[in-house]
């Protein structure tokens, strides 16, 4: 298991709320006091018409006072997150957590097709043998479920020479864009390579790879089966 160190960094937050590293105090780890010293410690305005209130230390006041709440707001957006932060761990780990993984992938991937719960339960039971592969992973906060994602041997029929794949990405809506899923991804990837892999795969509709080429995957085909899947690999080197 592993806890997700960047949880809750000021790099975070200031993502998060947007705020430009280096301009916000809070970005220069000056703490609230720094706040109050800003003014005294920024430039005085440049004499220039037009530029004076652009340089003004009123407006870099009110600028690091609106740093100041988007900070406090989404501190207190990231507060659903326990005190002992996210982890990951291998389902097996964590047996209960499967009722809700299945729930989510039957949900997401296997319900509008029609399959029964049932048939989504029998394949995640897979990943409680004891064998490697295949596996899936639990993000956990305490005791809430936060997400999952699986490594499989195959998941196209269309391409039963890749092997193996990442899939059954999910994180829970409420904990979206905090790092969950790259977080899943960068653990099933990482253990797949553990147990000597050299590559792995994963299919994706086409208005979500960029989830993934932003985050070291390359495509290698496009329009795959009959829903137009990409496919795309991680190396291990
Ligand atoms: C895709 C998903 C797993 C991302 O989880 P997450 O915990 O929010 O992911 P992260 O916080 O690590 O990353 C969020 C980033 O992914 C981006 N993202 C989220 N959904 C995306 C999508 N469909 N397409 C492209 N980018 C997406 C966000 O814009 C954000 O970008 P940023 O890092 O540049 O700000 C989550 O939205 C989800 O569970 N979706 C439903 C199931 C799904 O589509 N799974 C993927 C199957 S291929």
């Amino acid at each position: 298991m592993f806890h997700v160190k960047h949880f809750g960094t000021i790099d975070t937050w200031h993502a998060r709320t947007g705020a430009r590293r280096g301009r916000c105090i809070f970005g220069q780890g000056a703490g609230l006091f720094g706040l109050f010293s800003t003014a005294v410690r920024r430039k005085p305005a440049l004499p220039c018409k037009g530029q004076a209130f652009r340089n003004s230390k009123v407006r870099q006041a009110i600028a690091d006072i609106i740093c100041f709440f988007k900070y406090i707001f989404s501190m207190g957006a990231m507060s659903s997150i326990g005190k002992k932060g996210l982890v990951i761990s291998d389902l097996r780990e964590r047996p209960e957590f499967f009722a809700r993984a299945a729930d989510r992938i039957w949900r997401a991937w296997w319900k509008p097709g029609g399959y029964p719960l049932d048939d989504i339960t029998e394949r995640l039971r897979e990943n409680l043998l004891d064998q490697p592969i295949p596996f899936a992973l639990i993000a956990s906060d305490g005791s809430k479920f936060v997400g999952t994602a699986s490594v499989i041997p195959s998941d196209m029929a269309e391409r039963p020479q890749y092997s193996p794949w990442v899939a059954a990405v999910w994180t829970e809506p409420e904990y979206r864009n905090r790092g969950v899923g790259a977080a899943l991804v960068d653990r099933a990837v990482q253990t797949a390579f553990g147990l000597g892999y050299a590559r792995t795969f994963l299919c994706a509709a086409k208005d979500r790879r960029e989830f993934y080429t932003k985050r070291a995957w390359t495509q290698i085909e496009d329009n795959v089966g009959k829903k137009k899947r990409t496919i795309l690999v991680r190396d291990a080197n």
